[in-house]
């Protein structure tokens, strides 16, 4: 079983891509739950109704999408700066770094292709998640329904991609690959490396 080394630009990449999927997840997680526009709406209302007062629904969910909206913004910065990491990730192999893991490799065991294929196949649907999400915000205001029922399935991938990795990572730092957590962390390689 190969021991992989992780050189500092793998590591910084690996770690600002992880954090900002993880914030951008967060904001989703936010968005469905304490601040779905629904519960915020009810609240408002139950809240005037106790003084008297009334809003409609309608009045009552566009003050709760108001209230939402500085937290959803760091939705949007996410997504910019997942754009800005992606491009310079695609652009590394370039560079002969961070080369992108050839799952067709003859010589792989099927585990081993099964962990490249996942990472590409990830990659693909990252660049589809962005484009979909720059098209909301920059493209004819037509399409954005269209685009947004695409978009919005980015949370399964997201999700299974998060869960899959990490019982992977984990799963090799507990079998064969022990210390590859704290190789992706501090970058030391194994003594047996060159
Ligand atoms: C505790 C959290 C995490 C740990 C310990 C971890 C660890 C690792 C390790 C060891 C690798 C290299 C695996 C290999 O050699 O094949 C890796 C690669 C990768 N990780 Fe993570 N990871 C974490 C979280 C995340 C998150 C949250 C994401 C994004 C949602 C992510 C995305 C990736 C990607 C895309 C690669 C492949 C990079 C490439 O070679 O192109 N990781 N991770």
């Amino acid at each position: 079983m190969e021991t992989r080394s992780y050189p500092a630009v793998y590591r910084i990449v690996h770690w600002a891509i992880a954090v900002s999927f993880l914030l951008l997840l967060l904001t989703i997680f936010l968005r469905l739950t304490w601040m779905n526009k629904h519960n915020v709406a009810a609240i408002i209302q139950d809240q005037l109704a106790n003084t008297d007062q009334h809003v409609s629904e309608d009045q009552a969910i566009a003050l709760a999408k108001k209230i939402r909206q500085p937290m959803w913004d760091w939705h949007i910065y996410m997504g910019y700066a997942l754009v800005g990491l992606f491009a310079f990730r695609f652009m590394l192999p370039a560079f002969g770094r961070m080369k992108f893991q050839n799952p067709l490799g003859k010589s792989l065991s099927a585990t081993a292709k099964f962990r490249k294929w996942t990472y590409l196949v990830f990659y693909a649907m990252v660049v589809v998640s962005l484009a979909t999400g720059l098209l909301i915000e920059w493209g004819p205001k037509e399409w954005k329904e269209p685009l947004e029922e695409v978009h919005v399935l980015g949370i399964y991938y997201l999700v299974a991609f998060i869960a899959i990795h990490l019982a992977g990572v984990f799963w090799a730092e507990f079998t064969d690959q022990k210390g590859i957590v704290s190789r992706i962390v501090s970058g030391s390689a194994a003594r047996s490396e060159p």
